[in-house]
């Protein structure tokens, strides 16, 4: 358990603002479109850049504002608030960022950041696989040592932004003996031969940016391409990533909450049954303050996640605290965005109307960036080892059970 206080920067606060702006003018009028003809907003990445979001997230030395997670954060919920397709669109790119921010070496980051803090050059980050998913260590994509190269070759699967990214962090098998050490990161470069886009998927939701299939056949780089200069360190810097990036997850699902209830809150004040406004009703009012309640909870919770990562930067507290605001925020999009349509009623259940788009994009939300089965794992293994601290209290359970559980080796040592 940690305080944070939760102090926006002037820096956050302008950012959120621009982010809002560019959210209203290129963001909201144009969601439909693109979630229909399934394309990618160039328009609104470009506003993006221009307003200079895409440096919130790089540190100041590599050309951007190091303006840090809670900044991240609200620029996600804003453009998450118009279209969550557009919010992933953006935040993915931090995603992809992190492991060359969290692990990168000085040259790593000079060469690539400024790129991407200028917004010359999107990210994507490569971990999951057809047969890794949750599983993230059972990684089979595998890179070979050749001379000063590496050589990449397998799948990887659910690329965000793959095909619109010109730079991919991507996890590899460089040690299949080690268990400890058997990933690395490597960056690959769009163009590089041998790698490819080869299935665009067709999704529920977050239509407007793409989900690809990535294929490497003898894909050579560098090994100044290695993220950190040394192999086996490849899962750490992909735990600590997914730390670094849960929250902006989970802003997203702010943003997507208080889209939904924006909707339903104009909707149910103009939409009139027995001869009032739906607003009226005492079951709607129960929705809508529920819907509103959530949505707030979700929000001190993401910001409170960030802000400690801003302060303290990574450690198990702020790991929890990563995971419990992406399960709680996600779910509460799932959530609220279900009771939205419910208010809507049957306007609710057509595509004419972007409410019904909020419902198909919320569930996306409680599986990308680790399933919400998966936080809960995190959570639940952090309060295992939180318990250690707690044996002040051991007196006030029953005898019977007062003796500490021992792991098979532990107990046959003790006897
Ligand atoms: N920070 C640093 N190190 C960490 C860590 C963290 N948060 N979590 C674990 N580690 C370290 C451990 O200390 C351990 O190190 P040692 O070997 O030195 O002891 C090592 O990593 C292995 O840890 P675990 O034993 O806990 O690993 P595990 O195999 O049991 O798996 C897991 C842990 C939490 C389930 C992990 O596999 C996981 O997070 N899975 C979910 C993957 C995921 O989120 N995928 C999403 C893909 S990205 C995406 O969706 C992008 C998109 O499209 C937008």
């Amino acid at each position: 358990m940690t305080q944070q206080n939760i102090v926006f920067s002037e820096k956050a606060l302008e950012l959120q603002a621009k982010a809002r702006e560019i959210a209203d003018t290129y963001v909201r009028p144009a969601a439909a479109k693109f979630d229909k003809a399934q394309e990618y907003n160039y328009d609104a990445a470009r506003a993006v850049a221009e307003a200079g979001l895409f440096r919130t997230f790089i540190p100041e030395e590599y050309g951007g504002y190091g303006a840090g997670v809670l900044a991240l954060a609200l620029v996600a919920e804003e453009l998450a608030k118009a279209d969550s397709g557009f919010g992933v669109a953006f935040a993915v790119n931090a995603l992809g960022s992190f492991p060359i921010i969290l692990g990168g070496t000085e040259e790593q980051k000079k060469h690539w950041l400024p790129q991407v803090a200028a917004g010359e050059k999107f990210v994507a980050f490569c971990l999951s696989e057809k047969f890794a998913g949750s599983d993230a260590g059972g990684l089979s994509v595998r890179a070979f040592e050749d001379g000063d190269d590496y050589v990449i070759c397998g799948e990887k699967k659910w690329t965000t932004n793959g095909g619109v990214a010109d730079i991919y962090s991507v996890f590899c098998v460089t040690d299949p003996t080690s268990k400890s050490r058997r990933i690395s990161a490597l960056v690959v470069e769009k163009g590089t031969p041998g790698f490819e886009v080869k299935k665009v998927e067709d999704k529920m939701g977050i239509r407007c940016v793409p989900v690809v299939e990535t294929h490497f056949d003898h894909v050579r780089v560098p090994k100044a391409n290695l993220i950190g200069g040394r192999p086996g360190v490849g899962f750490k810097h992909a735990m600590m990533t997914l730390d670094y990036a849960r929250p902006g997850v989970a802003a997203q699902a702010v943003g997507a909450c208080q889209g939904a209830l924006d909707l339903a809150n104009v909707y149910s004040n103009r939409r009139q049954q027995f001869g009032v406004p739906i607003s009226k009703h005492e079951m709607v009012q129960k929705m809508m303050a529920d819907m509103a309640m959530k949505t707030e909870a979700a929000r001190q919770l993401v910001y409170a996640a960030a802000a400690g990562i801003d302060a303290v930067g990574p450690c198990p507290v702020n790991s929890k605290m990563a995971a419990m605001a992406k399960c709680f925020a996600t779910d509460m999009a799932m959530e609220v965005a279900t009771d939205a349509v419910q208010v809507f009623g049957g306007y609710g259940f057509m595509e004419d109307y972007p409410i019904a788009k909020f419902f198909r994009d919320a569930k996306i939300l409680q599986i990308y960036e680790g399933t919400n089965q998966i936080q809960r794992l995190v959570i639940a293994r952090h309060l295992v080892r939180e318990c250690s601290e707690l044996d002040h209290l051991q007196e006030y359970i029953p005898t019977e059970v007062q003796e500490p559980y021992l792991e098979e080796g532990e107990a046959a040592q003790k006897a």
